[in-house]
């Protein structure tokens, strides 16, 4: 934890709602086991708590631990203490590094170098060892090393920020791996991204020569301490990874042998200087899924072809038997003749390059990622195929959403989506992890947002990246187009600048994280006003930049400046609500105001009735308040539009998150389904059909007429398209959010007898919500299920009939007077629904 005051959350169980808390925290366990809280007893608090209470105990020293638990009150009786829980305080002042960078010589001149090894001996005195942290980071990647044994919390550590502004560590306690006597501290360090190629921009981006930076403290029991931090008494040798490269790919030459210690030469050190030197507090990239391969043939020309018949983001294991000399290249998909298709990665390699002299060993390669579903391995001159298995990588994010119903071209498409966000959320969020690019594209981010924070829980991973997104702010105020920012200065277009509002807002929506948005409102405000500024009649004009507009829609072209001012318009109104949230409310006041001026110049500007594309359409309604008889025209006109265009979306990467939602909201639910179960082109189901694993960059990434789209922009995965996996749960399983972090919820499913059953579960900050309804002969059972804590209403779906037939059984009360249906408190447990449904689809 790197901040004075962490905030403390927790769930209950099986209880309804608290009515007060109460908090203790002690330095030791058993202490607190012993009621004796030294650091903080918040006494009782008169609320129910349960997420992001600040601590507001003494602040801790370094390193430091606090451990704590809470109990609640219902009732008037307290319930048992919780279990004991504990967090630990990162280095509160950089001096404590006691340390220097390191590094060998070895990567200067702009030309990829080895992996450099970096290592000290030092000894440990033969007495009780009560704790022993290790703190390390990189300029470039870092693997760390205990006595040999890989201590690293990640693959790919300290990950990806804008080095000139922010440089994360690592904390690992590596006391089991300690020894009385003489032991080894090592790294083994490469260039990643920080003097690795980055996209199309080359090597070097921050520095041209990657550097280590450890620190090692063991704490006796007899209160002695050792410290060992990286300094002139380090050695270094080069390895025998000869080259690595995120984007290239690796070269492992296992005839390399380490030479004898003594014979390594002396590190060269360079002293920590203004760098910001941070702690890590999102999950590391890990491998977390090991995939066998599907199929496995030989070309006409003696090469391997492996199929792992799911396209993902990672690196390959293989066990090496004999001496070879192998080439591995990793690609998404087979060309018509059946050869690996490797044109749309531009110049990305994605090559490892494998020389072993003999004998048995296993092969992985290091700081590396690849995006693919094939490889093709040359120079694998056995009979038997190569023994190969893939590893899955991505941030190692908690999975919080779940999605079956009896469609099963639904069910693919929904594991498309997941695939693909698991292949671009490394790190940070990339647009495709295969090609020369691997950006944090803003507008994609944007989009996937809702999407990504119901699968996963994104609130670490985002609150990571967002500080990247703000020192990217152009000097005029303008968030960029990608974070970390590469191309000096570049402000972001309109749908992808405004990232820096959307995603803290969807952030505190699905967490009620006001911290982040706190940390955020400035950047928010200063953006709303710098778009404002340069367009003194409220219609976004001037400074978009690139200007992307509804990139890459299919047969539409949504007016750039209307789809601008439809941005800044939301920006606004988000940036209103921040400031509401915050308690601010002069900003409040006149931020709501522009919005309001916004909003009627765009009407003046674009009357509803002239808005000529499914996207403008789709934005206007995301963006600004419609009357009942605005919703009603706008409603009708995008069903026209999309009846102009034979029943089929239009939408590119902004429009598409909205289509099916608005048409929902407009009443016209079968018309949305019709648009997702449809399997013509262009469509969601199309690449399906035709095989997909993940989501396609472009609707027509591949037809059967045309075969491959231009290989200059054509990933197979970008999970923009697959921002219609927020529908899944907002719509299809009906969960509603009323509050932030989804209290209260409300329930309303959109049934579609098409799909037979849904069953959606989805785990929120108070606990799970499960939805789960099936057709069967004309009736519909629906089981809902509320965590504690969460308050949540229902009302009976479209087409229930006979409606006095309805029956509810659980913890559920009924809420009267609903003159057009029938309307449910429900409180936390599991309620069944059942009744008759009458389907009207005309
Ligand atoms: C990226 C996109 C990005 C776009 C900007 C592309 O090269 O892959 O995902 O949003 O550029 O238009």
């Amino acid at each position: 934890m790197g901040c004075d005051q962490p905030r403390l959350s927790w769930k209950l169980e099986g209880c309804d709602r608290a009515t007060a808390y109460q908090i203790r925290s002690a330095s030791v366990a058993e202490q607190l086991r012993a009621g004796d809280a030294d650091l903080w007893d918040s006494g009782e608090v008169a609320s129910p708590g349960l997420i992001d209470v600040p601590y507001s105990g003494r602040p801790l020293n370094s390193c430091e631990r606090a451990y704590w638990q809470v109990r609640s009150k219902f009732d008037g009786e307290w319930s048992g203490w919780s279990d004991i829980s504990f967090w630990e305080r990162a280095l509160v002042d950089p001096g404590e590094w006691s340390a220097e960078w390191i590094s060998l010589a070895l990567g200067e001149g702009g030309q990829p170098a080895p992996a450099q090894l970096l290592a000290r001996q030092f000894e440990v005195p033969a007495k009780p060892i009560a704790r022993a942290r290790l703190h390390y980071t990189a300029k470039g990647l870092i693997r760390a090393y205990v006595n040999d044994n890989d201590v690293s919390a990640g693959l790919l550590d300290p990950g990806w920020t804008d080095y000139r502004h922010r440089i994360l560590y690592r904390a690992v306690d590596v006391t089991s791996v300690l020894r009385a006597g003489t032991n080894k501290l090592s790294a083994i360090v490469g260039d990643g991204w920080y003097c690795g190629n980055l996209c199309w921009f080359g090597r070097n981006r921050y520095g041209a020569r990657a550097m280590a930076l450890l620190r090692l403290l063991v704490e006796f029991e007899d209160g002695d301490r050792l410290m060992v931090g990286s300094d002139s008494a380090w050695r270094g040798t080069d390895v025998f990874v000869r080259t690595n490269d995120l984007i290239d790919g690796v070269t492992q030459d296992f005839r390399i042998m380490v030479p004898d210690y003594a014979r390594w030469t002396p590190v060269e050190t360079f002293p920590i200087g203004g760098e910001n030197l941070v702690p890590a507090s999102c999950p590391p990239v890990r491998s977390t899924e090991v995939i066998d391969t599907l199929g496995t043939w030989q070309n006409s020309a003696g090469e391997w072809l492996i199929d792992f018949g799911q396209n993902h983001t990672g690196v390959l294991s293989m066990e090496l038997t004999g001496a070879c000399e192998l080439e591995v290249v990793h690609g998404e998909a087979l060309d018509a003749e059946g050869n690996l298709y490797t044109a749309n990665l531009r110049t990305a390699k994605q090559t490892d390059l494998i020389v072993s002299p003999g004998g048995q060993r296993r092969w992985s390669p290091f700081f590396t990622f690849h995006g693919y579903r094939y490889a093709r391995i040359a120079g694998h001159s056995e009979s038997t195929p190569p023994m190969v298995r893939s590893h899955v990588l991505h941030t190692d994010l908690e999975r919080t959403g779940w999605f079956e119903c009896g469609h099963e071209g639904l069910n693919r498409l929904f594991s498309n989506i997941v695939w693909s966000m698991r292949s671009n959320f490394v790190d940070i969020p990339t647009d495709c992890p295969q090609r020369d690019e691997r950006l944090g594209w803003l507008g994609d981010a944007q989009i996937f947002a809702p999407t990504a924070a119901y699968l996963y829980d994104v609130s670490t991973f985002f609150a990571k990246w967002m500080p990247d997104v703000i020192s990217g702010m152009s000097e005029r105020g303008i968030f960029p187009n990608i974070a970390p920012q590469l191309e000096e200065l570049v402000e972001g277009a309109p749908g992808w600048a405004d990232a820096g509002v959307i995603v803290p807002w969807t952030m505190y929506e699905f967490y009620g994280d006001e911290r982040l948005l706190s940390d955020c409102y400035p950047a928010m405000k200063r953006y709303c006003h710098a778009v404002l500024d340069a367009n003194p009649d409220w219609i976004w004009r001037n400074l978009r930049s690139h200007d992307f507009g509804d990139w890459l829609s299919i047969g539409e072209e949504t007016d750039k400046t209307l789809l601008a001012t439809a941005y800044i318009g939301r920006s606004l109104r988000i940036t209103a609500d921040a400031a509401r949230v915050l308690g601010l409310e002069a900003d409040y006041i006149s931020l709501s105001k522009a919005h309001e001026h916004v909003a009627s110049a765009f009407k003046g500007e674009f009357p509803l009735e002239s808005i000529g594309t499914q996207t403008g359409l789709i934005l206007a309604a995301q963006s600004f308040d419609l009357t009942e008889s605005e919703w009603a025209a706008l409603g009708d006109r995008l069903e026209a539009r999309l009846v102009a265009n034979g029943g089929k979306l239009a939408t590119g990467f902004l429009g598409v998150a909205g289509l099916l939602e608005t048409l929902a909201s407009t009443g016209r639910d079968r018309l949305a389904m019709d648009l997702l179960l449809s399997t013509e082109f262009p469509s969601w189901l199309f690449p399906v059909e035709n095989g997909a694993t993940t989501i396609w960059e472009r609707w027509d990434g591949w037809t059967p007429g045309g075969g491959f789209q231009d290989p200059g922009m054509n990933s197979f995965n970008h999970y923009c398209f697959g921002s219609v996996g927020a529908f899944f749960f907002e719509r299809l399983a009906g969960i509603k959010r009323l509050g932030p972090a989804f209290n209260p919820i409300a329930l309303l499913p959109l049934v579609d007898e098409r799909l037979g059953f849904v069953d959606l579960r989805f785990t929120t900050r108070y606990g799970e919500i499960r939805s789960r309804w099936e057709v069967e002969s004309g009736h519909l059972n629906w089981e809902v299920t509320i965590p504690s804590g969460c308050r949540a209403g229902a009302k009976l779906p479209r087409f229930a009939t006979n409606l006095s037939t309805w029956s509810v059984e659980g913890p559920a009360s009924e809420v009267e007077g609903n003159p057009v249906t029938r309307a449910f408190r429900l409180y936390p447990g599991r309620t069944s629904i059942r009744g008759p449904l009458q389907f009207d689809v005309g």
